[in-house]
């Protein structure tokens, strides 16, 4: 797909996470003008020159107004934080000062109206209760004045890269029944069309991959990839162990809550799911089978696997 080519930068935050590096590659794929905010500019030495480098954190609204001078849109996506809410609330609310059209990727609940959001939020904050900041900021974003295009996206293929050495021994310990799973390269794409593409409309988007996949798919793709059996064996502690080896702080706990909950799910994406992620992509989404293929390729030929760089062993 080809769009116009902004003269302004879009501004991506997170560019140094899982999701805001596929944004930035989208983008530059696209030969879009590109500015990053982040708090560490040595982490972003590897991208092009022409990559403005805007330096700050989400706790400092002055460094934000900077950031956001002569932006053509932006995307958001909420880091795992204690504080999320109000750094969603500083980003936003500059956005809307600044006139800014702002994309945002995460969780949220999609109800039509406020009151079946509610009540969704309300539900999902039951099963999830780490999830109800992070529910009330999109919901915040969803009726800001930013035009605000929301990205849903299910649980991230490239989630199973924490448990890279089991997998190579085997098994398969995440806990998954039957849900909705998406590419990040997917999210990337979707959400660099969302952001160039004037006739995208404002609204909610659900980003998922062509199918449900549960823990004894996703173990089937990995064996076939890697050509050797791996059983689907879920273990909560072993989870625990695996999310605080490949991760710290917030985001190890956001992690350790939610797999306890996914392998109970039997929510396969819908047919609506489905032609919302194509409609954005412009094509199919990628396959988890696919995705593993691709990623065993990759982890055999000693180059870093998609989007997690640090995980990467021999085969
Ligand atoms: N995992 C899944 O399967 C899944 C599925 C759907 C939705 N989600 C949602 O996706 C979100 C996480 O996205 P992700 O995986 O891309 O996160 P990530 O890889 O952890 O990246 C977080 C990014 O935010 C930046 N950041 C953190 N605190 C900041 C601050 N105070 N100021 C400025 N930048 C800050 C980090 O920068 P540094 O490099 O400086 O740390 C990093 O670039 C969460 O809200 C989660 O609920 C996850």
């Amino acid at each position: 797909m080809s769009f116009p080519r902004p003269t302004q930068p879009i501004l991506v935050i997170g560019a140094t996470g899982s999701i805001g590096s596929q944004v930035v590659r989208a983008l530059l794929e696209h030969g879009a003008p590109v500015r990053v905010f982040v708090r560490s500019p040595q982490k972003v030495e590897h991208l092009p020159l022409n990559v403005e480098v805007a330096v700050g954190t989400l706790e400092d609204r002055e460094a934000i107004a900077r950031a956001l001078r002569g932006v053509h849109a932006a995307f958001y996506v909420s880091p795992h934080d204690a504080a999320e809410e109000q750094l969603a609330e500083n980003f936003v609310s500059e956005c809307e000062r600044a006139g800014v059209r702002l994309v945002f990727s995460g969780v949220y609940a999609d109800g039509r109206t406020r009151f079946v959001r509610w009540l969704q939020r309300t539900l999902f904050g039951v099963m999830l209760p780490h999830y109800r900041p992070k529910l009330r900021l999109a919901e915040r974003i969803r009726t800001s004045r930013t035009g605000a295009v929301m990205l849903i996206p299910g649980n991230y293929f490239q989630m199973d890269e924490v448990c890279q050495e089991e997998l190579l021994a085997g098994r398969y310990p995440l806990p998954l029944g039957v849900v909705s799973r998406v590419d990040t390269r997917d999210v990337g794409d979707a959400a660099a069309r969302a952001l160039l593409d004037p006739t995208v409309p404002p609204g909610d988007y659900t980003l998922t991959g062509p199918a449900g996949v549960d823990g004894e798919a996703t173990a089937a793709h990995w064996a076939a990839a890697l050509g050797r059996p791996v059983i689907y064996a879920p273990d909560i502690p072993e989870t625990d162990a695996i999310l605080a080896r490949a991760y710290s702080g917030r985001k190890a706990l956001d992690c350790q809550k939610t797999y306890r909950l996914t392998g109970r799910l039997k929510m396969p994406p819908s047919p609506a799911a489905i032609r919302q992620t194509e409609y954005l992509l412009g094509r199919a989404a990628r396959s988890h089978a696919d995705y593993a293929r691709e990623t065993v390729a990759a982890w055999r030929a000693g180059v870093p696997a998609p989007a997690t760089p640090e995980l990467t062993a021999t085969v």
